[in-house]
């Protein structure tokens, strides 16, 4: 399947992970849908698209006909307490949103994300629930859990992923795309001059006895993970501190601890969080992507954000 051209909506848009990655295969969005009006406004600023709402209270007949149907939806949980009728028991939950939308327009293809632990909420019902869904309003059902870290980003990001074909579209199972095998650092991804403070305080803790590992050459072996070297109080969370040569803890969108929402990193001596502009980037986001809200909102809007190059790597292997 070739993206160039084709249509796509984004539903929990947020600041636009699906609407970076499919734009940069020549795909067009013609929809949007996000709540929050700080993420909204990045949106708007940056791809010159206002998202609409709720979702749950905008009609199937008033979003324009797509060929892809994107959804970074929140994993709200959802019980199926015994009945088993799929579709039914999803109602009252935002994938029973999304379910309405592609029985109305039948889309190509979906793209969804939810976190890691999607597949074990309540024992695994939830996700049954999901694949029979789709599977009765006429989609085959892929998805995998992957993690930015090996995908070309430093950061630690297991998400589940789903890639779903309208059944008469494509026949095969859709495989996903391979690790990366080459290694690269948080190091190379930092801003020179951030506006982060850098935290001061008494009770750092730095491990006295860590060394990175090296090679029979005297080279550092790039672990491609977060390595701890360090804390604050008791070590939290939010409150650990990470190797630089290693990559990034997963951003969140909330979070408590002195280094919340990012993790703390030793940069030249100085231990800090990463800045906005950094979460960008190891999320995949371009640096002409514009950070428009306050500290704590582009934060909050990053850490709930989707790896783009994890998308990406998802495409290059569905034109294949
Ligand atoms: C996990 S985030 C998805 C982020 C997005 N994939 C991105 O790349 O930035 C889920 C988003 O859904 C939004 N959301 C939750 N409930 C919603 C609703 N009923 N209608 C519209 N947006 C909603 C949240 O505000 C949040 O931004």
């Amino acid at each position: 399947m070739i993206i160039k051209g084709l249509k796509f909506i984004d539903l929990f848009a947020g600041i636009g992970g699906f609407h970076q990655a499919l734009n940069s295969f020549g795909a067009e969005c013609v929809f949007a849908s996000e709540w929050d009006d700080h993420a909204a406004k990045t949106y708007a600023i940056n791809y010159g698209l206002k998202p609409k709402g709720d979702i749950t209270k905008i009609d199937e007949n008033d979003i324009p006909q797509h060929d892809i149907l994107c959804a970074g939806f929140p994993c709200q949980a959802f019980s199926i307490s015994g009945k088993q009728k799929g579709f039914e028991d999803a109602r009252g939950t935002l994938f029973f949103d999304i379910a309405r939308i592609v029985h109305h327009h039948q889309p190509k293809l979906l793209l969804l994300e939810n976190v890691r632990n999607f597949q074990r909420h309540d024992g695994g019902n939830t996700l049954r629930v999901v694949v029979q869904t789709l599977d009765d309003l006429g989609y085959s059902v892929d998805y995998k859990v992957l993690n930015a870290s090996q995908y070309g980003l430093p950061q630690n990001r297991e998400r589940i992923y789903f890639v779903c074909f309208r059944k008469d579209v494509v026949m095969d199972t859709f495989s996903f795309p391979s690790p990366q095998k080459h290694k690269i650092q948080l190091k190379d991804f930092l801003e020179k001059k951030p506006e982060v403070k850098p935290v001061v305080r008494s009770d750092i803790d730095m491990y006295k006895d860590y060394q990175p590992q090296e090679d029979a050459d005297g080279n550092i072996v790039l672990p491609n993970k977060p390595i701890q070297i360090g804390r604050v109080n008791k070590g939290g969370q939010g409150e650990r501190i990470y190797d630089i040569r290693g990559h990034a803890i997963t951003l969140s969108a909330y979070g408590g601890g002195v280094g919340s929402r990012t993790g703390l990193y030793q940069v030249d001596k100085v231990i800090r969080k990463l800045s906005p502009r950094e979460c960008a980037r190891i999320q995949g986001f371009p640096d002409s992507f514009k950070i428009v809200s306050k500290i704590t909102q582009a934060y909050k809007q990053f850490g709930n954000s989707v790896a783009i190059n994890v998308l990406k790597a998802i495409l290059c292997q569905i034109e294949k």
